[in-house]
């Protein structure tokens, strides 16, 4: 399977978030074969956005988690009232998150621990910074966000978990890391991964790949086996190019049940 995840960020209000995600059911319409679909809109929209999904086959993401079950944290949102509004994903550690509001290895650590106990399915978000990458740190930095990041965490099954790798300089620059480099990012994750969590095959983690994937190029990532699927922030709300990135995805999926 493949899976879409579209990454709203801070770009559309509720009913702009609402019309995207009308316009995403419809895009699906009469499509037998599918990726698995995620939207992810602000939490002001999540209410609205879940009433139109709800019967669909679409899910609904939120961008972030707080780290306790309940109490005095001004502006923040637990797990569970995300879980009273329809949200089955979560993304952990964008990038943005943890270059513009401090978050750490640490914070990520405390919220998949949080979002897995009331059974939501993290979506972490790991990648290199452009001079880690230039200098060929790409793995070591892995491998420093992922050991943080699971530590001390328990997975039993491997839907519960999803990975996006997300390149800090690919993020809505316009520019791509090749093919042949996300292979190997994700081979690594999924090696680091599956010796953490027994339970988890390394070959049957979700990884995602993310950063200015566009309807030109998610073709060329998502038909690689290594790459479960792919994670779209400011094409996401765009629907004619969301729509393609789709419409990619069911090529490669269908391509794929030709070749069985
Ligand atoms: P862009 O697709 O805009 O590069 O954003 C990627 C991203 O950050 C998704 O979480």
């Amino acid at each position: 399977m493949k899976t879409v995840v579209g990454n709203w960020k801070m770009q559309v209000g509720v009913r702009e978030s609402v019309a995207l995600a009308r316009g995403t059911l419809l895009t699906l319409r009469g499509r037998s074969i599918a990726p698995d679909l995620v939207v992810c809109p602000s939490f002001v929209a999540l209410s609205e956005v879940h009433k139109v999904l709800a019967r669909s086959s679409v899910s609904m993401g939120a961008q972030n988690v707080f780290w306790e079950d309940h109490g005095a944290f001004t502006g923040e949102t637990s797990a569970r009232m995300l879980t009273e509004l329809g949200v089955t994903y979560v993304i952990i550690g964008h990038s943005e998150r943890r270059t513009l509001l401090g978050e750490t290895d640490e914070m990520v650590q405390k919220k998949i621990v949080q979002a897995l106990a009331h059974g939501l399915i993290p979506l972490v978000c790991v990648g290199e910074t452009a001079e880690e990458h230039d200098q060929g740190l790409t793995q070591s930095h892995l491998q420093k966000q992922l050991i943080a990041a699971f530590d001390g965490v328990h997975i039993k099954h491997r839907s519960q978990l999803l990975i996006a790798y997300e390149p800090v300089w690919a993020i809505g620059s316009g520019r791509t890391p090749a093919v042949s480099e996300v292979i190997s990012a994700h081979q690594y994750i999924r090696r680091l991964v599956s010796e953490f969590f027994s339970s988890v095959d390394s070959l049957s983690l979700s990884v995602l790949y993310g950063g200015s994937v566009d309807a030109e190029n998610a073709y060329a990532f998502l038909r690689e086996q290594e790459v479960d699927g792919v994670l779209v922030g400011g094409v996401s709300v765009k629907l004619n190019q969301f729509n393609d990135v789709i419409v990619a995805a069911s090529e490669v999926l269908e391509a794929q049940s030709t070749h069985v």
